[in-house]
């Protein structure tokens, strides 16, 4: 069925340019989209127009790291570094997700979060449970959010409340994946916590599931410095923390990584030469004292480089707001070299928190024909009236709006 959304539309086709349309039409064919136009073509004269006037119109978010259990402590708790507060906070706030009646009701508020702030593709770690991370599979999906989930694996360093056996990883791990078929718009992502969670033989195990079932892998790297001189302990054999992953086959164009916060030239060299994403999460890494991350060295060294919310090490599901951190970082980033580093601009900004993630999913950048519509429709009304599109833009990620986001659409479907 022939569908037409008009409306001011802007787009991120490349890092650092918006392309605008003032006004624009997507013409959609069952959810994907044919056409972008500033005129409508005489040939859909007939079809139905849907008319959001002077809103945006602009490609929703992808949140390329967030963890679904630690939703329960979101905001809270940020008062330690990353291996104590792993101890404190988050191993006990996950470990309640044992309980599925409780991973529903948390997992469900979850799911309606993401869709009303925009974010429709998401990369996402659950805990180490296989039943609950089938219900925030569910969830997400009920709700309209596509992407990858992963059960956690995690056999050593996780305390008394949140630790598996490696033979009882393994097992729930393949069973999991057994069971998570059903689902149209997320999928499985294999998910070993970071190095210091998981043993040599569940490391073995998972890369070798990758390979044998083509499946994405997504973990952390590099985010803190204690973090950092953990693993140089635990791997003597390693010289660099990214080596204990591309030893067990963890480390290809399917992988993405989170935080690269201390990743030094070669780090960066070997995402570079392997593919691998990086997960910039500017709100975490400032809200736990890890650091500032060299984003745009990443980006000039040619490391793909998105976005992530790392709920609960980062305090807000809003992408707007990481949007808005993540140049304030890249801001602290050049007071930190100097200024010798350029800051991100805001076109630059909503390129990693939008076709940059979604290039992970293999979706072309912008509104690109062929591709099943991602976005949201921004309703700034109520505010002071700006000239251009690309100011509304930049108000939208530094200025909260609450109840901006009035219509998003997902793979194509209206969910909101
Ligand atoms: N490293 C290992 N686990 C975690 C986690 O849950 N959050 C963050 N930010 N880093 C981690
Ligand atoms: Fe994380």
């Amino acid at each position: 069925m022939t569908s037409i959304v008009k409306g001011i539309l802007v787009s991120a086709p490349s890092l650092g340019k918006l392309e605008v349309h003032t006004p624009g039409c997507l013409v959609l064919e069952d959810g994907v989209i044919t056409g972008v136009f500033d005129e409508l073509p005489e040939r859909y004269a007939g079809a139905s127009v849907e008319d959001f006037g002077d809103c945006l119109i602009t490609q929703s978010f992808t949140d390329l790291h967030l963890h679904g259990p630690q939703y329960p402590m979101l905001g809270t708790g940020m008062d330690l570094p990353l291996l104590e507060w792993l101890n404190a906070y988050t191993f006990p706030t996950e470990a309640r997700f044992a309980d599925e009646q409780y991973a529903r009701e948390q997992y469900r508020a979850l799911a309606a979060e993401l869709i009303r702030n925009g974010t429709t593709r998401v990369c996402m770690f659950s805990s180490l449970h296989r039943k609950a991370t089938l219900i925030l599979m569910e969830e997400l999906e009920a709700a309209g959010v596509t992407g990858y989930v992963g059960k956690v694996n995690m056999d050593r360093n996780g305390g008394e409340s949140l630790q598996e056996t490696t033979e009882e990883s393994m097992r729930q791990t393949l069973r999991w994946l057994d069971e998570c078929g059903q689902f149209a718009h997320i999928k499985p992502i294999l998910t070993p916590r970071f190095t210091p969670s998981c043993t040599d033989e569940l490391m073995a195990f998972l890369g070798k599931l990758a390979a044998e079932r083509n499946l994405p892998v997504q973990s952390h790297l590099s985010e803190n410095q204690a973090e950092q001189a953990w693993v140089c302990r635990l791997y003597p054999d390693c010289e660099q923390y990214w080596q204990t992953y591309a030893k067990y086959g963890l480390w290809n164009q399917r992988t993405v990584m989170a935080h690269c916060v201390f990743s030094d030239e070669r780090e960066r060299r070997a995402m570079q030469e392997a593919g691998v994403t990086a997960v910039h999460c500017a709100d975490s890494n400032l809200n736990l004292c890890s650091g500032v991350a060299p984003v745009r060295a990443l980006l000039n060294e040619g490391v793909k480089v998105a976005l992530g919310s790392d709920i609960a090490g980062g305090d807000t599901v809003s992408m707007f707001d990481v949007t808005a951190s993540t140049i304030r970082a890249s801001k602290a980033r050049r007071i930190l070299d100097d200024w010798k580093t350029d800051a991100l601009s805001v076109a630059e900004g909503w390129y990693l928190a939008t076709s940059a993630g979604a290039a992970f999913f293999r979706a072309e950048s912008g509104f690109a024909v062929g591709e099943p519509l991602h976005a949201m429709v921004l309703d700034d009304a109520a505010l002071t009236p700006l000239p251009t599109a690309e100011e509304r833009l930049a108000r939208a990620v530094c200025r909260r709006q609450e109840g901006a986001v009035r219509a998003v659409w997902s793979a194509g479907r209206r969910v909101l």
